[in-house]
């Protein structure tokens, strides 16, 4: 038996393989529809996508075969991938190189063998589009072009996915770099989040220091009560001041976990509630979505960005407005929780619409705003496979959020 080769530009012709992350992956319909079509074409009960690995050939698509894989030295398809076109064997039976290969001998006793290799675009030949018979059998010219045609569509789909491969990663990666834009547009407004409590702390502390130091009769109530207004307000920064930890962090490989959504929510607001508040706007929501279990799955933090951008987006909509609200709904529905978050800002001009998801998009003052803020947020609510959009039939500005459960 003649083993199959191992040629020079192995490394690279395995790297060229490994690079589409195909190997030991599950079956792929699109896959195994390309090797019924071969095998119905071709008249044979076996059609494989066999790729060449380092010491084995492992079938990605296989028809009329249980083998997962097979020693590289015995296969067909390592002699194969050192053709430019197709390598047909008709009657392994009669040919020195195979009639004693194990293949040939035992099942699946391949004894017709056709075999197209798969070609990179850089080359490479990573494994086979393949037929097999277990009698001697023939290719016609139109069943050799429609083989070859196949085994390009395979390539094609192998270099499609990674392209996809990459769109999502480079996805992943521009979120989290907006995250940290959005971050920084945020930081100048989490000084109003705590100069509000140490105001009240410096007031508090001169208060009680005067009243110490003009030796007035002093009122133990009253200096407990102060002091329980002093802690409250030192406990205030403390949270935003975690909260703003929490943000800033990577939250590249946060998991997802079940968390109640008013949680987030006030972690949120802990953000962005004193500068809202200054500005007369008043925040609607249930605060009894704590006890009606409205949970949500998602990776809290990140969550919590794209609802921050949502909120600063109504926020800096009801500038110019009489009446200011913001108000944040949830309701649970079978398949998905739904968030709404409102205003009563001017809304969004129709011919707009379709434009303010894109990144950069933005209708306000050059350099006083990215653009980025609702992109990142359709961008993270994707990434926890729900939907965002803007609530067209809405009268108020309405953006929706479906968080499957
Ligand atoms: N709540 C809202 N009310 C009115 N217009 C909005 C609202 N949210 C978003 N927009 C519009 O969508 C545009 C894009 O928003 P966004 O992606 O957050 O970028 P940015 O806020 O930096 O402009 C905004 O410039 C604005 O024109
Ligand atoms: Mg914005």
């Amino acid at each position: 038996m003649l083993k199959a080769p191992i040629k020079e530009n192995e490394e690279e012709r395995l790297k060229a393989l490994k690079d589409y992350n195909v190997l030991d992956t599950p079956p792929d319909i699109d896959l195994d529809e390309i090797t019924l079509i071969a095998s119905y074409i071709c008249k044979t009960p076996i059609a494989l996508i066999s790729l060449i690995d380092t010491n084995r050939q492992w079938f990605k698509s296989k028809q009329g075969l249980s083998a997962e894989e097979t020693p590289r030295e015995v296969s067909f398809c390592g002699h194969a991938i050192y053709q430019d076109d197709i390598f047909i064997i008709e009657n392994a039976l009669n040919d020195d190189r195979f009639k004693d290969n194990p293949l040939v001998i035992n099942k699946p006793n391949v004894t017709f063998y056709a075999g197209s290799p798969l070609i990179t675009p850089s080359g490479h030949k990573i494994g086979t589009l393949c037929v097999i018979d277990s009698k001697p059998s023939k290719l016609d010219e139109q069943q050799k072009l429609i083989l070859k045609a196949l085994s390009n569509q395979v390539i094609k789909l192998f270099e499609l996915r990674k392209q996809n491969q990459k769109i999502i990663d480079n996805q992943k990666a521009f979120i989290h770099n907006s995250k940290m834009i959005s971050l920084g547009e945020m930081a100048s407004g989490v000084a109003h989040e705590i100069n509000n409590p140490l105001m009240i702390i410096n007031g508090k502390i001169q208060l009680l220091s005067e009243s110490f130091s003009e030796n007035e009769e002093i009122n133990k109530t009253e200096i407990i009560n102060d002091l329980n207004i002093i802690l409250n307000a030192s406990n205030r920064i403390a949270k935003v001041v975690k909260s703003l930890r929490h943000f800033s962090k990577n939250s590249e490989y946060e998991k997802k976990e079940k968390v109640s959504f008013l949680k987030i929510l006030e972690d949120t607001l802990l953000l962005c509630e004193e500068k809202i508040k200054k500005k007369g706007i008043e925040i609607k929501y249930d605060h009894s979505y704590r006890m009606n279990d409205m949970f949500i799955n998602c990776k809290p933090t990140l969550f919590s960005q794209a609802i921050l951008n949502l909120i600063m987006n109504a926020y800096e909509s009801l500038e110019k407005s009489d009446k200011k609200i913001i108000e944040i709904k949830i309701k649970n529905e079978a398949k998905y929780v739904k968030i709404s978050i409102l205003d009563s800002g001017p809304g969004i001009p129709s011919e707009i619409q379709d434009k303010i998801m894109e990144p950069f998009f933005t209708t306000k003052e050059v350099g006083a705003s990215s653009g980025l803020g609702l992109s990142t947020s359709k961008g993270i609510i994707e990434e926890h496979n729900g939907k965002f959009y803007l609530d067209k039939n809405s009268k108020n500005t309405c953006f929706v959020i479906e968080l499957p459960h």
